[in-house]
């Protein structure tokens, strides 16, 4: 009877282990991560909880936390991020105690159950300071001009890059043309001595030598951190370290600051933005240095009504443009709303220019240019500045595009749509405007320009077109030519 009842026991737990019941997903699970530039293994850390087939949890790395829950049937799992209902965050199955799935759909995951040395040290929570308004830097009376490394280079950015760039600047006619700022973005970050500082990494052995030869050049000299405790990439940031980190920069020579939000998305609410950008807008002023401070949050939190007043000099206004059209024009028309709040000292940066990277026509990247000079964006480029073409030279040192972005006045054109005629109107300092008409379609379209619809106070004197370096009349009140497809034709006016 006792044999009987112990067999038909065995019977339903090896039952059950055949279902996959009774396998529970419970636990923390690990998986290596890739090791940074500055010797720190990125880590993966998976928290789960299963109460019946209910799955909730977290998920960790260095610099960022996601907060999941889903289901599991048996042992297949399928776990969402709570701002992401539509499309499961992670899948998978448990075989032979460990989890082989995929994140997002695209990164294959294979994690083991992790002991206590796998722990990701959580973050204590600092408290916002309180609002202020810190003055303005005096700076970027125009949109800041320059380079920067991440659109080309992302993580391959090193000391070399940037001198050889330093010097293409120069040879190029870059730095004469107005583009001073030699921008290093994210991925040289070392890791913080036993006094907090933090460090470059390998790639850059010495940052005041490097901006010591940046400033030979006639050039500035930039750098990338932000508010949260990891970077975009995963490196160390500025979170608890703003006025020690600012000082650091100061010390190097640094002239240019990019502040990320990313990480910090896991430790505030969008409420914070304010308090959080002015915490190191107070302490680059504290340092005496002057330094172009570039606040990056992706146009969250209607950071134009008060960039200004946490000394930013420029914010971003979108997501990272990509190179191709569709992102180019996305981010530009992304600026619209924005438009009242740009102007001498604060702009607003739809990002940095892909001119030159390879995926747009000369067409497209000529209409970039054009339209990056009519919202008054930031010009900083982001091409290999040592091999570039004479055409994409043509289109980035096009003097008199420059002249329009450069505009005293900083006003930023918004656009008026005509069927697939895009027409942006910027108004200038000498009383004239810039206008380009965008052709939107995809054949060639003629344009019409009509002095009636410029804001202009008397009749055209005289335009010139700023691609063909001429002079053109108006007749009848109008000007016509033929744009190409995803082309622009732009035209300086004035009334004088
Ligand atoms: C974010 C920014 C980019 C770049 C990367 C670096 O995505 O928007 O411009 O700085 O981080 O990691």
């Amino acid at each position: 009877m006792a044999a009987a009842r112990v067999a038909g026991l065995f019977f339903c737990v090896a039952l059950l282990a055949s279902a996959g019941l009774g396998q529970s997903l419970a636990g923390k699970w690990t998986q290596p991560g890739r090791t940074l530039d500055n010797g720190e293994q990125q880590k993966w850390l998976l928290e789960l909880k299963q109460n019946g087939n209910l799955l909730t949890g977290t998920l960790k790395s260095l610099d960022y936390a996601v907060e999941l829950k889903g289901t599991a049937t048996g042992t297949h799992f399928e776990l969402f991020a709570l701002w992401e209902p539509a499309r499961p965050f992670l899948t998978g199955d448990l075989v032979d105690g460990e989890l082989h799935g995929m994140e997002r759909g695209r990164r294959p995951v294979t994690a083991k159950p992790a002991t206590a040395a796998d722990d990701i040290p959580t973050v204590s929570y600092i408290e916002p300071p309180a609002l202020h308004n810190v003055a303005n830097n005096g700076l970027a009376k125009t949109p800041p001009m320059g380079w920067n490394s991440w659109n080309l280079f992302a993580g391959k950015v090193d000391d070399q890059t940037v001198r050889t760039m330093a010097d293409a600047m120069v040879t190029s006619g870059m730095r004469d043309a107005g583009y001073i700022y030699l921008n290093i973005d994210d991925t040289w970050e070392g890791v913080r001595d036993a006094e907090g500082n933090l460090e470059s990494n390998h790639k850059f052995p010495d940052m005041k030598a490097l901006a010591d030869y940046v400033h030979s050049k006639g050039l500035k000299l930039g750098i990338y951190s932000g508010p949260g405790p990891r970077t975009c990439a995963g490196y160390p940031a500025s979170y608890g370290h703003e006025e020690q980190d600012a000082k650091t920069w100061a010390a190097w020579g640094v002239d240019y600051l990019k502040y990320d939000w990313c990480s910090a998305r896991n430790i505030y609410k969008n409420d914070a933005l304010q308090p959080v950008y002015q915490k190191m807008g107070a302490a680059l002023q504290a340092t005496g240095r002057p330094i172009v401070y570039s606040l990056c949050e992706y146009g969250w939190g209607n950071v134009e009504k008060w960039g200004p007043a946490v000394g930013g000099n420029l914010w971003r206004t979108t997501g990272d443009i990509r190179d191709e059209w569709s992102s180019m024009m996305e981010n530009v028309e992304k600026q619209v709303p924005t438009a009242p709040y740009a102007g001498p000292g604060h702009w607003n940066d739809p990002d940095m220019l892909e001119i030159g990277n390879g995926h747009m026509t000369d067409d497209e990247y000529r209409t970039h240019m054009s339209l990056w000079a009519l919202v008054a964006s930031p010009l900083l480029a982001g091409n290999d500045v040592r091999t570039m073409t004479d055409v994409t030279k043509a289109i980035l040192l096009n003097k008199e595009v420059i002249a329009v972005d450069q505009d005293a006045l900083g006003k930023q054109a918004s656009p008026l749509k005509n069927g697939d005629l895009e027409t942006w109107v910027k108004p200038l300092a000498d009383g004239g405007v810039a206008v380009g008409v965008v052709n939107l379609g995809q054949a060639a379209a003629q344009a019409t320009v009509k002095a009636s619809d410029l804001g202009l106070d008397g009749t055209v004197k005289k335009a010139r077109d700023l691609w063909a370096h001429a002079d053109v009349k108006f007749a009848g009140g109008a000007y016509s030519a033929t744009v190409p497809s995803h082309g622009v034709l732009l035209l300086r006016v004035s009334a004088r």
